[in-house]
């Protein structure tokens, strides 16, 4: 059985960068180990990781914060794990966290990685802008977003206004 758990130790930021460092899109975008590192390190993002028994499955990490919340920064599940469900549960679960708060959630996937595009669009993401030679040179970053309505009528859950 599948659970989403938060990450509870620098031991599940190290194999999320270990998944993420030695995988496809990352392998072509020249990610290091230790930007990998960084990025499943910070504090500010909100981190999750699929777990099956002491097994991790995979992971998601979730901009809350002020500048561009809801925006999914990583979304990886193990090699063994795909095409298993596994990702589609961590997107569920993300969704279900950010739209208690707000009303949008934005991904960036890259130009290349077809799969993932399909299966973002599966889910009710549409792609809003392409941000052409971002990460690296010849590549695109396409922005995608999923939203349940405009910013200034959403109310957030625990708003009992
Ligand atoms: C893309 C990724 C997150 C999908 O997660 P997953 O657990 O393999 O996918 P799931 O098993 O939940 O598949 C859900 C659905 O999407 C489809 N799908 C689309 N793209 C897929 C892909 N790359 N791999 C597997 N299934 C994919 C499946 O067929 C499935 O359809 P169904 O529900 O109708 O059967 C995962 O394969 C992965 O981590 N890939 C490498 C890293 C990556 O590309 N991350 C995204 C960066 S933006």
């Amino acid at each position: 059985m599948i659970e989403i758990i938060p990450f509870s130790s620098q031991h599940d930021a190290r194999a999320c960068a270990d998944v993420m460092h030695s995988t496809e899109p990352w392998i072509t975008l020249g990610l290091t180990r230790e930007k990998a590192l960084e990025i499943s390190s910070d504090p500010v993002l909100e981190r999750y990781m699929a777990i099956q028994g002491d097994q991790r499955a995979g992971y998601i990490l979730i901009n809350t914060g002020a500048q561009f919340p809801g925006y999914i920064k990583i979304l990886c599940v193990a090699p063994a794990f795909r095409g298993k469900g596994v990702g589609k549960r961590l997107m569920q679960f993300a969704e279900d966290r950010i739209f208690r708060d707000f009303p949008n959630m934005f991904l960036c996937v890259s130009s290349f990685n077809n799969r993932a595009q399909q299966f973002y669009k599966s889910l009710g993401f549409h792609v809003v802008g392409e941000l052409t030679d971002y990460l690296i040179e010849g590549h695109s970053e396409i922005l995608m977003r999923k939203t349940i309505g405009p910013r200034t009528t959403f109310k957030p859950s625990n708003d009992t206004r």
